[in-house]
């Protein structure tokens, strides 16, 4: 949600600083903006729209600009127009600003400056800082201060960058939204997440959240939140600039889904153990005396918390997952018995966050699952697990869902053999050698799957239905989220027993039902058979020796592995399904309407 950049360099940082942008779009993309400073002010590019319609009004204009900073944005505060775009700047273009959160106390703000005489002209909450950076110049301070008293007035969650005219620095802070400061020599980089600016440097500093930053060329220097200088470590990323370029793919989406055998690979390195069919993933935390263990999460890190909660269950360990936004911390069993695991591909989710903040502060055990190094819930959270699928561009998820259930797979295992309540289960050695195996049965249904003819197949229809139990319900769900993110048609995931309780008055023969049935579960074929009476087509995604195999209508073939691997390569030909139907239809499969990959506010 927004995606925020600043480079201080040699000459000519307008190139790298659009470049930033184009890696940063998948944060939002409603409008897009520039500034600089030249020789005699700032100069500011900025439309509705995206980077590529940013380029245009650029129009290969030149400058020699050596410090700029630049936005693309997700809507909160005012309708994607070119006023609304940022950067903002003061009345008298002193001060330029990008912003990523929300600043809560604008509006006081605002009142205060009109009354001072200072002029808006936007609908967002971002013009505050401009003008009360403005104000505070306009009393005498130099711009640091400036900067640094405009912080301590703003209440809410930022990340923000700023420069002002006549000065060779780059002022920013964070708090609640990420940023993090990448390092070339004696050039710098400030964005929202490292892709911004990997292909010049993978050596960053994250910011600790209350952070504010001067940088200058050859210079940096950290302000904590209170006011003292901090010192941060130089850590080196092991994400491969090529990760984040589409390579030979047309989309990011379908590439992604294409690099799950590597990613699903990484994710189980050095963490199984076939021999002894156990899992190990170097938890440090003692964690036998849980009793219960809340999965929270939202859009498809959710399902992934669901997936994770249906095995736990099946381990004997009482698990739930939990919208995060839904979250509540003060209730159930004792603080001291619960396990919170936040499950964040970005790891900087607002909602998530805001759960897990909770779940600190009511002295509940804390562990992030999250894609993200040193991203906020991994640093907030008691103990961090990576799922190590490496970056993710395209807004609908699909390789850090594979790899998070896989991640949740593992830890249920490692719960289920420390808790006292847990029992290993029992076909875990099946599991461990079929986790082994599952990037290998990735490859083949990539190669093989029949996705492409359904999808022209059912290509009008009014809804589309995915049903399924179990782990089936949560793929079920994660299959319809996919599909409508990126078809924008409709679509909706149930529990397959529930479908006679409501949804079946939907049901016509222009709805298909597509059946998740990876595991042995004869009452699904029983729910399939209720749809298709009133006329809908069933898509078995399924064995091809399952009971619904007579039944449907149509076929995608799963493998019959452990019942996780079953449906996790349903979930893969889901996947499929939904990128080709968006392909036919012509969506904007990377960067659907009204979305963002990373939603920063609550
Ligand atoms: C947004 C994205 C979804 C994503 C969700 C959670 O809504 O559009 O694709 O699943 O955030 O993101 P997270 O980074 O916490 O997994």
């Amino acid at each position: 949600m927004c995606g925020i950049i600043a480079h201080i360099g040699d000459e000519r940082v307008l190139n790298p600083i659009v470049t930033g942008l184009e890696k940063l779009e998948y944060r939002g993309y409603d409008s897009a903006g520039i500034a600089v400073k030249n020789g005699s002010g700032l100069d500011v590019w900025k439309c509705s729209g995206r980077v590529s319609d940013l380029k245009e009004t650029i129009d290969g204009e030149e400058s020699k600009a050596n410090l700029g900073i630049g936005h693309t944005r997700w809507s909160t505060h005012g309708p994607p127009s070119d006023e609304n775009a940022h950067p903002h700047t003061d009345g008298s273009d002193r001060v330029a600003a990008v912003h990523n959160g929300i600043i809560e106390n604008h509006e006081s703000i605002k009142e205060r400056l009109i009354e001072e005489g200072y002029e808006f002209t936007s609908d967002t909450d971002t013009e505050v800082i401009p003008n009360l950076i403005a104000y505070y110049l306009d009393r005498g301070n130099e711009a640091l201060s400036a900067f640094e008293q405009t912080i301590d007035d703003l209440e809410g969650s930022y990340a923000i960058a700023v420069i002002v005219d006549g000065i060779d620095s780059i002022f920013a802070a964070r708090r609640g939204s990420p940023l993090v400061l990448g390092i070339e020599d004696e050039s710098y980089y400030l964005a929202s997440d490292v892709p911004a600016f990997l292909d010049h440097t993978d050596e960053v500093v994250y910011l600790e959240d209350g952070d504010s930053i001067e940088v200058r060329e050859e210079r940096v220097n950290f302000i904590d939140e209170n006011d003292q200088t901090a010192q941060h470590e130089i850590e080196q990323v092991d994400w491969q600039p090529e990760e984040t370029g589409k390579g030979q793919y047309d989309h990011f989406m379908l590439k992604e889904i294409h690099s799950q055998p590597t990613s699903l690979q990484k994710t189980v390195e050095g963490r199984l153990d076939t021999d002894a069919g156990t899992t190990d993933l170097d938890i440090d935390k003692d964690l036998s005396d849980i009793d219960t263990v809340h999965l929270v999460g939202c859009g498809t890190s959710y399902h992934a918390a669901l997936f994770g909660a249906s095995l736990l269950n099946r381990c004997d360990v009482s698990a739930r997952a939990i919208r995060a936004s839904e979250y509540e911390a003060n209730t159930g069993t004792p603080p001291g018995n619960r396990l919170f695991v936040a499950v964040t591909q970005s790891g900087e989710t607002a909602d998530t966050l805001g759960a897990l903040w909770q779940a600190n502060e009511a002295g509940v055990e804390t562990l992030a699952v999250t894609n993200v190094v040193q991203s906020t819930a991994a640093r907030e959270a008691d103990e961090a697990l990576y799922i190590r699928a490496g970056p993710e561009i395209g807004v609908a998820a699909t390789k850090t869902f594979s790899s998070q259930a896989v991640l949740l797979t593992m830890l249920s295992q490692h719960l289920a053999r420390v808790n006292e309540s847990g029992n290993r289960v029992e076909d875990a050695d099946e599991l461990v050698a079929d986790l082994m195996e599952l990037p290998d049965e990735v490859e083949h249904i990539l190669q093989s799957s029949d996705t492409a003819r359904l999808a022209r197949k059912f290509l009008h229809s009014e809804s589309y239905f995915f049903i399924g139990r179990g782990l089936g319900c949560s793929v079920a769900k994660e299959g319809a989220l996919k599909f409508k993110e990126i078809t924008y048609e409709h679509a909706e995931g149930f529990a397959s027993g529930e479908l006679k309780h409501g949804p079946l008055a939907l049901v016509t023969e222009k709805t298909p039902v597509f059946a998740v049935c990876a595991e042995d579960n004869e009452k699904t074929v029983t729910n399939a058979k209720e749809a298709q009476a009133r006329g809908a087509s069933i898509v078995a995604v399924s064995p091809p020796d399952h009971g619904i195999v007579d039944t449907a209508d149509d076929h995608l073939y799963v493998p019959d592995l452990h019942s996780v691997c079953s449906n996790l390569l349903a979930n893969v030909q889901l996947q499929l399904l939904s990128y080709h139907c968006a392909t036919e239809l012509d969506r904007a499969i990377d960067k659907p309407r009204n979305l963002a990959k990373s939603v920063t506010v609550e």
